[in-house]
């Protein structure tokens, strides 16, 4: 029997999500994106600014957990989830990155690694020993996806999970998973007891207001920690705008745009 339909008989499938949840697709040029020594100024500066708001954020805990979601797909969640912990990983913390987007995983994409033998065999029970898997980034270790299980909530709602949880929070310094959109499945929300607090990517244009009052308000119902919020992809005119949401939150303005990292890299490139 395949792994797929091992998963697959094993469990009882999630409800349907209400929308097609495979909505982004990698591209090879995602990989540009990437934090490193060559980013813009800009760039390292945001990611600076949040993992110190997120070093304000972490509870005392030795090894602090965040879930990163948004409310709905495309919004930079997986690249920023990346960035987030390569910044990190940069201050030689040992850090790791666990795509529990089981769903439409794209983490190990961005490291040419392979999903299967990952989270979701593990929360199954069908691996016993953790199949960590190094990256070409110092410091930074991912946990993939694992094959899609037709139960991706009621795997991360196990107990399995938060033995995981227990045994990562041990090893290294920063833990990182990356969710799919909370408006869409439960399996963001459900991790509401079991991580530090959860930082929410916010996408002008993309996001609406009211999808994100509904989102915050189910983690806050559950318990959950917000964190704090990355604005990606924003520029200029509308960082400056009186635009609805900008009046309702505050957002500190971690955000930038990949305009700006192109230009930035033609500007590079004309040197
Ligand atoms: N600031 C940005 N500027 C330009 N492109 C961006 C920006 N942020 C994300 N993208 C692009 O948008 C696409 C979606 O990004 P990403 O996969 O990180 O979103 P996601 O929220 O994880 O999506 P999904 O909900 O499907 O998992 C990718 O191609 C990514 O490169
Ligand atoms: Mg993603």
């Amino acid at each position: 029997m395949s792994k797929r339909s091992r998963l697959a008989s094993f469990f009882s499938p999630d409800p349907k999500p209400k929308v097609n949840v495979k909505s982004s697709a990698f591209h090879k040029k995602d990989l540009q994106k990437l934090l490193s020594d060559k980013s813009p100024f800009g760039v390292k500066e945001s990611y600076g600014a949040i993992r110190t708001q997120l070093n304000f954020a972490r509870k005392s805990e030795k090894c602090p957990v965040f879930a990163v979601t948004s409310m709905t797909p495309g919004d930079g969640k997986t690249i920023n989830c990346i960035n987030i912990a390569i910044s990190f990983a940069k201050l030689n913390k040992r850090v790791l990155i666990i795509d529990a987007d089981m769903r439409n995983p794209t983490v190990h994409k961005f490291f040419s690694l392979h999903a299967a033998n990952g989270l979701s065999e593990l929360l199954a029970g069908f691996a016993t020993a953790v199949n960590f898997k190094t990256t070409n980034v110092d410091n930074l270790t991912v946990l993939t996806s694992g094959d899609t299980p037709p139960n991706p909530a009621e795997l991360l709602n196990s107990e399995q999970m938060d033995k995981l949880l227990r045994l990562v929070r041990e090893h290294f310094d920063y833990v990182f998973v990356d969710t799919p959109p909370v408006s869409l499945v439960t399996d963001a929300t459900v991790l509401a007891q079991k991580v530090t607090g959860y930082v929410i990517v916010v996408r002008p244009g993309r996001s609406d207001l009211g999808d994100l009052k509904r989102g915050i308000g189910s983690l806050q119902a559950l318990g959950a920690a917000i964190s704090g919020f990355v604005c990606n992809d924003a520029d200029d005119s509308v960082r400056n705008s009186r635009r609805a949401y900008y009046k309702s939150y505050y957002y500190k303005r971690y955000g930038y745009s990949y305009e700006q990292y192109a230009a930035a890299g033609e500007a590079r490139d004309d040197d």
